[in-house]
């Protein structure tokens, strides 16, 4: 009897450390790469049919680069298209038809897709360029944190809340700072993003987003100029 305790003591346990654990190594990764390329037959499509075979989806079309997204921010995604706290008619059906295993796999896959981040490069901002400026320093002046304190250096994300910017198409990312704006994106914690979006002039957000959009060509050539010195 007590044996017998002692052994569900010891599942629950195993069971807590492993659903606390990072969420990339709950999910089934060959399902995930299953369900990303043939679906998963109860109404959720492929997803690369839209986000590419690698994830890196498609700026023209407005589907973002979901390779290397963190697998908590992904799997909290694909949950607010199906709350309507993220509202997207496209995605909304797929992200309702999946189940939270699938979410799970999927995320942990995506996760997995991540493009190998050189080193991160430090940079003093130059003030004549507005993107790298806001990236890097912010617009204080109007309240404008830089995107990089919670985004992480060169955009590169942090952990399941922030995701990466860098690389990310500038049509998607422009798309979802006016969905802040206009309400149809409600689901950053404490309306982070939304007071930020409301702030950017136009002229900012084509700034930002192309910035972001082009960063990874531009480190690459430093890092390049740097190896030839
Ligand atoms: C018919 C095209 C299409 C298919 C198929 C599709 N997506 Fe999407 N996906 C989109 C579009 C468009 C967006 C951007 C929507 C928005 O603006 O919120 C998106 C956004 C996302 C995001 C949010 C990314 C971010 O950075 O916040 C995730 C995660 C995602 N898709 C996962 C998936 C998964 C997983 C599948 C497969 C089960 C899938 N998608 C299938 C078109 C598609
Ligand atoms: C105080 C922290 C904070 C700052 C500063 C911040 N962000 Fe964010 N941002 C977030 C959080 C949190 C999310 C994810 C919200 C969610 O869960 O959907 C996010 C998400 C985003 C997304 C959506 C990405 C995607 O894949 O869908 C964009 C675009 C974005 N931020 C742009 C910016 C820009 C541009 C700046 C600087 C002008 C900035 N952020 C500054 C916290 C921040």
């Amino acid at each position: 009897m007590i044996k017998t305790m002692r052994t569900a003591l010891f599942l629950f346990a195993s069971t807590v450390v492993l659903n606390t654990g990072v969420v990339a190594a709950a999910g089934d990764k060959a399902r995930g790469e299953t369900i990303a390329t043939q679906g998963n037959g109860a109404g959720a499509l492929a997803c690369v049919t839209c986000h590419g075979p690698k994830g890196k989806g498609n700026s023209a079309a407005g589907f973002p680069d979901i390779a290397g997204l963190h697998a908590g921010y992904f799997g909290k995604q694909l949950h607010d298209y199906t709350s309507g706290a993220r509202k997207n008619p496209i995605m909304q059906p797929f992200a309702s038809a999946l189940s939270e295993s699938d979410i799970q796999a999927v995320a942990a896959y995506y996760q997995s897709l991540a493009s190998p981040v050189s080193a991160v490069l430090q940079k003093t901002p130059d003030p004549d360029n507005q993107g790298e400026w806001l990236a890097i320093r912010g617009d204080w002046g109007n309240d404008i944190p830089a995107c990089n304190q919670c985004h992480g250096p060169n955009g590169m994300g942090v952990g399941n809340s922030f995701p990466a910017l860098s690389g990310q198409h500038a049509s998607y990312l422009k798309a979802q700072l006016i969905a802040w704006r206009t309400g149809s994106r409600n689901n950053d914690p404490n309306q982070l993003m939304k007071g930020i979006a409301e702030r950017l002039s136009e002229q900012q957000i084509s700034a930002i987003t192309e910035y972001y959009a082009t960063l990874p060509e531009q480190l690459s050539v430093q890092a390049k100029a740097k190896e030839s010195r």
